[in-house]
């Protein structure tokens, strides 16, 4: 085998609830994760040169050290003693540095795929360490499931047993946020804090879709509105436009839906302007 394609899919976080912020410097969390339909797709090409190299279109993706499919790469060619060369072509569909993880997911999909191309024999939970290193959100891509619960950095991954398939409008404006950026603003209020997972997961299960609507949730949002508090219009205009439970995903600035039917979905996609948003239309994978 010379080459292998892969998809790389996205995720939205359906509740995001910080518990505190750890010694090491990173916040404890509980997060839903669900992994989406809108997805990048990276094609590994072995060659016989001794570089790895990263390929993609477009403008905000690094190229090299600062790429994390490059970094995860790099792990596994050093640790492996993989003599031959790499190159890495992403065709990026997924918006960058969006609260998506697009770039944690290309890494997970070259840590797996790689896994198999070179025949390292790593088994899972070698791949897990592997994504930890790289980045919080990595390891969820490497477990074959819709929806997980992520504790601890958001690494600990518990896969959930849950059939419900969603339909989703996402709406991310043509603006950067970067996580770092979003935690250090953050004002922690560690008192009456509800456990906002146990309350949205039986209606997850269920797919009650009124009471999931109601029960999506994220700490990052004062954070992310003390950067950009035009934000908020983006999440009036989808309550405006008849949708129920919006909500921000990650650390920003996608705003997502939870809306009845791919109908009603692209109903609402038609009523946002174009040139200062992208809107998908996308379900759970
Ligand atoms: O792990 P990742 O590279 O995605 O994290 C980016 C930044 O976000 C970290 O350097 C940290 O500042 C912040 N972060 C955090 N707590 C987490 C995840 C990320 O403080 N659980």
């Amino acid at each position: 085998m010379d080459h292998l394609t892969v998809l790389s899919p996205a995720k939205l976080n359906l509740v995001l609830d910080v518990l505190g912020k750890r010694p090491d410097g990173f916040h404890e969390l509980r997060t839903i994760f669900e992994r989406i339909s809108l997805a990048d797709q990276i094609t590994l090409t072995r060659n016989k040169s001794n570089k790895i190299s990263v390929c993609c279109a477009h403008p905000h993706v690094p190229k090299g050290p600062g790429n994390s499919a490059f970094k995860a790469a790099m792990m596994l060619s050093r640790d492996f003693s993989i003599s031959e060369g790499l190159d890495i072509n992403i065709i990026k569909n997924i918006p960058v540095a969006a609260g998506l993880a697009g770039g944690s997911s290309n890494a997970a999909a070259v840590l797996s795929g790689l896994n198999r191309l070179w025949q390292i024999g790593l088994n899972n939970a070698q791949l897990v360490n592997y994504a930890a290193r790289l980045g919080s959100d990595v390891a969820f891509f490497l477990y074959n499931t819709s929806y997980a619960l992520g504790t601890g950095r958001g690494e600990l991954i518990k896969p959930l047993d849950v059939k419900t398939k969603l339909w989703h409008v996402l709406v991310t404006p043509r603006v950067k946020i970067y996580t770092k950026e979003v935690f250090t603003r953050l004002k922690l209020k560690l008192t009456n804090k509800k456990d906002n997972v146990n309350i949205l997961l039986p209606f997850l299960r269920k797919g009650d879709l009124a009471r999931l609507a109601g029960a999506l949730s994220n700490d990052l949002e004062p954070a992310i509105l003390s950067l950009r508090p035009d934000f908020i219009h983006l999440k009036n205009k989808l309550l405006d436009a008849g949708a129920t439970g919006v909500c921000f995903s990650g650390s920003g600035p996608s705003v997502f839906a939870c809306v009845q039917s791919q109908q009603h979905a692209q109903s609402l996609r038609a009523k946002f302007d174009r040139r200062y948003t992208q809107i998908f239309v996308v379900s759970t994978l």
